[in-house]
């Protein structure tokens, strides 16, 4: 494998190292499964590509796959998700080619991915779909060296399912995301906790009694409005699914449509994997000072562009602030570029919740190296019974026990004879 790189700062390197240690200590089914990968290696002899957030988390998977016998390249999932440091340490002490830039433009973006997809692997790992997408888009004649893949997040499933729906997929991926001890963990937990952080290191705002409104009540929505809640805000939910509206109800928020969200909303937060869900129309309503921030994966669900033809002026405020001036002198304020505010303003989900998240993606890697050539070319999921087993490994990290059914129990809840 070739063995370049595109990082910011080698010297960032011994900094990096330290914090992915840090986030080690938080992933105990990851620690347990690089344990029996070492002395097991089954992925030796795989070439890995991931496309990936380059973070703490992210480092200490590949470090799993490296030594479960894969020789492992990375590239950058989102241009503003990239660690500096982590990337340097990855070059410098793992001998793992990053190819990631916080910041990198999009032609380089797409160099990274090509960079990575140069290595011919057999194997993808995605965070968003952007790899197979361009493997099957650009280099179709590279589809049949790769066994298969794994994908990360909803909306790199959403894209995977249509692909598959129109025959369109070449091989096998699995949906890590569809894994319960990923999406009820990562997404609700992961998303609530980093957001609320992303958007106070961008802003440094009191969320208390703030009129904060949650685009999307899906796992990542649901997590939001409950953590935005904890914190004090007054929460409005946006919804199109009539079943999510009446849950984000019953769960005690308001809920109205966006137009007349746009009106009362101090902080907005999109969180829908859909496009243009904050639109021209609404900047037209918003206060003055609204800040506007998307945690979805792909920057499309706040329409920049129209606000850029609105505008008649922009300002950088703070790093991850940019004020446009309405041509009433009303001031809207847009942190990240409109880019996951929880990876671009901070550090994306804690390590525990992507411990979980990341043991689906080394327990996938190791049942696709395990089923090569057998499944079909769809989108699938991680069996069950492992889900479970990374839940009871979890559980066991955290030195909590369990109840066991009783084999009466157990037999009362197989059979159907019982009635009243
Ligand atoms: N996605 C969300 N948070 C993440 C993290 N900390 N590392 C990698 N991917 C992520």
């Amino acid at each position: 494998m070739k063995r370049e790189f595109d990082i910011k700062n080698p010297k960032l390197a011994d900094g990096g190292r330290l914090r992915i240690e840090w986030a080690e200590q938080e992933m105990p089914v990851l620690r347990q499964i690089r344990e029996r990968f070492t002395k097991e290696r089954p992925l030796a002899g795989l070439r890995m590509a991931a496309c990936l957030h380059v973070t703490t988390e992210t480092a200490n998977l590949l470090h799993t796959l490296q030594l479960g016998g894969a020789d492992v390249v990375i590239c950058a999932s989102n241009p503003l998700s990239t660690q500096d440091d982590v990337a340097a340490s990855l070059v410098t002490h793992f001998e793992i080619p990053v190819y990631a830039v916080k910041g990198e433009d999009h032609a380089t973006y797409y160099q990274h991915i090509y960079a990575a997809l140069d290595t011919h692997p057999h194997m993808t790992m995605d965070d968003g779909a952007d790899l197979v997408s361009t493997l099957h888009k650009e280099r179709p004649e590279q589809c049949s060296e790769v066994a298969g893949g794994t994908e990360e997040t909803t909306t790199g499933v959403i894209r995977l399912k249509a692909m598959a729906a129109a025959g369109a997929l070449r091989f096998p991926v699995i949906a890590v995301n569809d894994s319960m001890t990923k999406h009820f963990f990562d997404n609700r937990y992961g998303t609530g906790q980093s957001t609320i952080d992303g958007i106070v290191r961008a802003t440094n705002i009191l969320l208390a009694g703030k009129n904060f409104v949650v685009a999307g009540y899906g796992w990542c929505g649901k997590g939001l409005a409950m953590r935005a809640r904890g914190i004090g805000a007054n929460v409005i939910v946006t919804e199109i699914d009539p079943v999510a509206a009446i849950e984000a109800v019953m769960d005690g928020f308001r809920v109205m449509p966006m137009d007349e969200a746009a009106v009362i909303g101090d902080v907005f937060c999109t969180v829908t994997g859909d496009m243009n869900v904050i639109d021209g129309p609404d900047f037209e309503k918003m206060k003055d000072g609204a800040i506007v921030a998307n945690s979805g994966h792909f920057n499309v669900e706040i329409n920049i562009p129209a606000l850029e033809k609105m505008a008649k002026g922009k300002r950088k405020m703070r790093e991850f602030v940019d004020a446009y001036t309405m041509p009433s002198g009303r001031k809207i304020n847009i942190l990240g570029e409109g880019r996951l505010i929880n990876l671009a303003a901070a550090e994306g989900h804690p390590a525990s919740v992507m411990d979980m998240s990341f043991a689906n993606q080394a327990l996938s890697a190791e049942y696709m190296a395990q089923n090569s050539g057998k499944l079909e070319k769809t989108v699938h999921r991680l069996p069950e019974k492992l889900d479970r087993e990374i839940a009871r490994i979890k559980l066991e990290g955290m030195g909590i026990h369990i109840d066991t059914l009783t084999e009466e129990q157990q037999k009362y809840l197989t059979s159907w004879e019982e009635g009243t």
